[in-house]
C-alpha cells in the first residue's frame, strides 16, 4: 500500500490535507519454530511477514481518539476520550489500540491531545499471526512519534506493548510477538533467547522453498482461549521444581533432568505441559543449527514434532489445524508443517517446494474442503521489517 494512498484514504474520512498525515506499517509475525517457550525462558525462531496492518494518524485539537478503517478493523467509528481509556470488550481492534494508550498513560507519559486514527488491515485478524501485536506495535510507534517522546530503544516499546497485553487485555503473553514487531528485519529470521533477550539474525533462505501460511479460517480471540491456563500451569510446575532444585525458568531444565525429576509434579497434565516446553526448546535449538548448515530435512522434522507436541502435550491445537498439518506431512514436496502461534484456531506454517506451491494449495484445499465443507486461505509471504513509518511509495 503506497503511503500517499493511505494518507488520501485518511483525508477522505477526516478531511484536511494529506501533508499533515503520518503513515505507518506493522507486520504480521511468523514463527518458524518455538511455541510457548517465550514466557518459559526458552528460545524462539520467528520473523516478520511482508503483510500486516497500515495506519495513518493526525493530531486533534481536543482530547479524543477517533477511529476509522478501510474494512475489517473491529471498532470502526469509535470515539474514545483520552481521559477515559477503558476496555471495550466488543471492539477487539480498538482495545488493542487503547491498551497501548493505557500503558503509556500509566507510565506517566504526557499525551496532551487526541488523535484521528485510520487503519487498513492486510492480514487475517485472530488467526495466530500476531494481529493484536501488530495493532499495538503500530500504536506504540505512532504515540512515540506524534507526541515526540523520543524513545530510542525499540525494545522499550516492545516491553510496553507486552505489558499492555498482560494488564489491559488480561492475556499473559510473553515477549515474542512484540519483539518481532520492533526488532524484525527483512530477509532475516531472529533466533531469540527469551530468558536473557540475546538474539542472532540469520538470513532467511530456504533453497528452492517457500513459506506457506494456511489459514483454517477458524477464528478466536486469544482472551477467550485457555492461553492463560497454560501460563498458570507452567508457573505451577516451575514452583514444584523449585521446591527441589534451583531453577529460574522451565526451559532451563535439560531433558535428562526433567525425566529424572518429573514425578515431583505429581500431576499427569503438568508433566505433559512441561514435556512440551522442555522438548520444544530443544527442538528450536536443533532446528536453528540445522537451518544454519542447510539441513532442511532436520528442520522440517523439528517442525512436525513441534506440532505433535502442541497437539498432544500442550493441547492447544484443534481439529482443523491437525488436519492441515496431517495432510501436509503426506506430501513429498512439503519439508515440514505445524500449527503456528497460540493455536486453538488460526494458521499452519509449512515449508513447501517452490515449484509445488500451487499443487499444495490445490491438494490441501481439496482435502480440507472434503472434510470441513469450505476451503482454507493461503499466504505465500516474504519476510519483512518490523513496525516503521512509511513516507514514500512502497
Ligand atoms: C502468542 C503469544 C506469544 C507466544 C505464542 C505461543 O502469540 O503472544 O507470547 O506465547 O502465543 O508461542
Amino acid at each position: 500500500m503506497p503511503a500517499n494512498r493511505l494518507a488520501e484514504n485518511f483525508t477522505d474520512r477526516y478531511g484536511g490535507s494529506t501533508e499533515t498525515v503520518r503513515t505507518f506499517f506493522a507486520p504480521a509475525r511468523l514463527i518458524l519454530i518455538g511455541e510457548y517457550t517465550d514466557f518459559n525462558g526458552g528460545h524462539v525462531y520467528p520473523c516478520a511477514a511482508s503483510i500486516g496492518i497500515y495506519g495513518a494518524v493526525r493530531p486533534r485539537t481536543d482530547r479524543e481518539l477517533h477511529f476509522a478503517s478501510a474494512k475489517n478493523f473491529p471498532g470502526e467509528g469509535a470515539v474514545i476520550p483520552l481521559d477515559k481509556v477503558e476496555p471495550h470488550k466488543e471492539w477487539l481492534g480498538v482495545n488493542s489500540v487503547l491498551s497501548v494508550f493505557d500503558a503509556f498513560l500509566k507510565l506517566g507519559y504526557e499525551l496532551p491531545f487526541g488523535l484521528d486514527l485510520y487503519f487498513d488491515v492486510d492480514m487475517p485478524i485472530g488467526a495466530g499471526m500476531g494481529s493484536a501485536a501488530a495493532i499495538q506495535g503500530i500504536t506504540a510507534l505512532m504515540i512515540d512519534q506524534i507526541y515526540g517522546l523520543g524513545i530510542e530503544d525499540r525494545m522499550e516499546l516492545a516491553k510496553i506493548c507486552m505489558r499492555a497485553t498482560n494488564d489491559f487485555m488480561g492475556v499473559k503473553v510473553g515477549i515474542l510477538d512484540s519483539f518481532v514487531e520492533f526488532m524484525a528485519k527483512k530477509d532475516f529470521a531472529v533466533y531469540l533467547n527469551a530468558e536473557n533477550m540475546s538474539c542472532r539474525y540469520v538470513p532467511l533462505q530456504f533453497r528452492g522453498k517457500k513459506i506457506v501460511i494456511t489459514d483454517s479460517l477458524k477464528r478466536r480471540d486469544i482472551a477467550d482461549t485457555p492461553y492463560n491456563d497454560r501460563v498458570a500451569e507452567c508457573a505451577q510446575a516451575l514452583k514444584k521444581f523449585q521446591s527441589v532444585m534451583h531453577l529460574n525458568a522451565l526451559c532451563d531444565l535439560s531433558s535428562d533432568t526433567f525425566e529424572q525429576w518429573k514425578d515431583v509434579l505429581m500431576d499427569d497434565v503438568l508433566v505433559k505441559r512441561v514435556r512440551h516446553v522442555v522438548y520444544e526448546n530443544k527442538r528450536v535449538v536443533r532446528a536453528f543449527s540445522a537451518f544454519r548448515v542447510k539441513k532442511e530435512d532436520v528442520f522440517g522434522k523439528m517442525m512436525n514434532e513441534s506440532h505433535v507436541s502442541l497437539r498432544d502435550d500442550f493441547e492447544v491445537s484443534c481439529k482443523e489445524l491437525d488436519f492441515l498439518a496431517g495432510e501436509a506431512w503426506k506430501k513429498p514436496y512439503v519439508t515440514g508443517s505445524r500449527m503456528m502461534g497460540a493455536g486453538f484456531g488460526g494458521c499452519t506454517i509449512s515449508i513447501v517446494d517452490e515449484d509445488a506451491v500451487d499443487t499444495f494449495r490445490k491438494e490441501i484445499g481439496d482435502a480440507f474442503e472434503k472434510e470441513f465443507g469450505y476451503r482454507p486461505e493461503y499466504y505465500v509471504t516474504d519476510s519483512g521489517d518490523g513496525v516503521k513509518e512509511i513516507t514514500s511509495i512502497e
